[in-house]
């Protein structure tokens, strides 16, 4: 098998607070808690769980916007090197983190209505290492805005002019542009409409075969990322608690977490989602985790291994 795009291993970090002058302690959120997987080449894999379960922070801990506090991020890049990004500093850095491009929940905060889209997507490129020139970058500009749906003409407008569903084609082409590897999608269909999504989870899986790429795809909705994703981890509390492929994942939840996710999916008519009548047995019933505590378990639970690719934590991490 070839060598995974990305492989994380043993990820956390922790932020401190500002508890107040008196407070007898530094105070802490623990965001990431011992997170492990790899992303193989042409790969979608998913992180899913309920908000501030960490999947934002293990994100931009692997684009380094953070510096973890432990732990190691072993990107393979186009040419077949491999870079520790944890260490990794200045211009290898740069280059590396080129490779990984980031598309956001918000097109309309992440795009300057002032600019045109032209001057959109070249902004980042124009500092890349790839810059082609001014000509040369327009022409690729023009034809990712074909390949995202849209008409290459709709470069001379601005962000303003578009809707929400065309202005996170203009985000991913703007990422496209860069010519990644891995495109890291957090949230990105998470404030369109229903139909909307569906349009752009299907672009994002044509575009992952025309451009050849690996995905992190991170939503809090089970439904989407079993749909895109090849395979999944279940996050809470900052930890995976369940890794499978989605159809596994779908057909024989293990985790009692990913039991509840499931259980929880409101369904049309009332009928009860498989599993429904356990929701009210769950040990996650009513449960609201408080992040400033450290889940003493995520170190140290075992991990089981169930075989095609599906391990689960062998402990509740309540
Ligand atoms: N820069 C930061 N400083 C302090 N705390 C932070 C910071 N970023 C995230 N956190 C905290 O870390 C925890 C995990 O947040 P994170 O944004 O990674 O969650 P998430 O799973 O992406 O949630 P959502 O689904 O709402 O986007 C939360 O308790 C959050 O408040
Ligand atoms: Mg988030």
């Amino acid at each position: 098998m070839a060598e995974p795009i990305l492989s994380v291993n043993g990820l956390s970090k922790r932020f401190k607070f500002d508890a107040g002058f008196f407070a007898p302690e530094d105070k802490y959120v623990y965001a990431v808690n011992n997170v492990s997987f790899t992303i193989n080449p042409g790969e979608i894999y998913g992180l899913v769980g309920e908000s501030g379960c960490g999947k934002t922070t293990t994100a931009r801990l692997i684009v380094r916007m953070y510096r973890p506090d432990e732990g190691s991020i072993l990107f393979t890049d186009a040419g077949g090197s491999r870079h520790e990004l944890e260490h990794s500093e200045g211009a290898a850095l740069k280059r590396a983190r080129e490779q990984i491009q980031y598309v956001f929940q918000d097109p309309a905060r992440s795009l300057n209505p002032r600019m045109t889209i032209g001057e959109v997507l070249l902004s980042g490129y124009r500092y890349a290492s790839t810059w082609p020139g001014k000509t040369q970058a327009t022409e690729e500009a023009r034809v990712l805005l074909s390949a995202v749906g849209l008409n290459p003409d709709d470069m001379y407008r601005r962000p303003p002019d578009f809707s929400g569903g065309q202005r996170q084609r203009i985000s991913i082409a703007r990422a496209l542009l860069m010519k990644p590897r891995l495109l890291i999608c957090d949230e990105v269909v998470s404030a369109l409409d229903v139909s909307i999504q569906s349009q752009i989870l299907n672009l994002l899986l044509k575009l992952k075969d025309e451009y050849h790429l690996s995905m992190l795809f991170i939503s809090h909705d089970l439904a989407v990322i079993t749909y895109i994703c090849d395979r999944v981890g279940v996050m809470y509390r900052g930890t995976i608690v369940e890794e499978a492929p989605s159809r596994t994942l779908i057909e024989n939840p293990c985790h009692a977490y990913t039991r509840y996710l499931y259980s929880s999916i409101p369904r049309l008519g009332g009928t009860p989602a498989a599993g429904q009548s356990a929701v009210q047995d769950s040990p996650y019933r009513g449960v609201r985790f408080d992040p400033t505590q450290k889940p003493a378990q995520a170190e140290f639970a075992a991990v089981k291994e169930l075989g095609d690719r599906h391990r689960v934590l062998d402990s509740l991490l309540l």
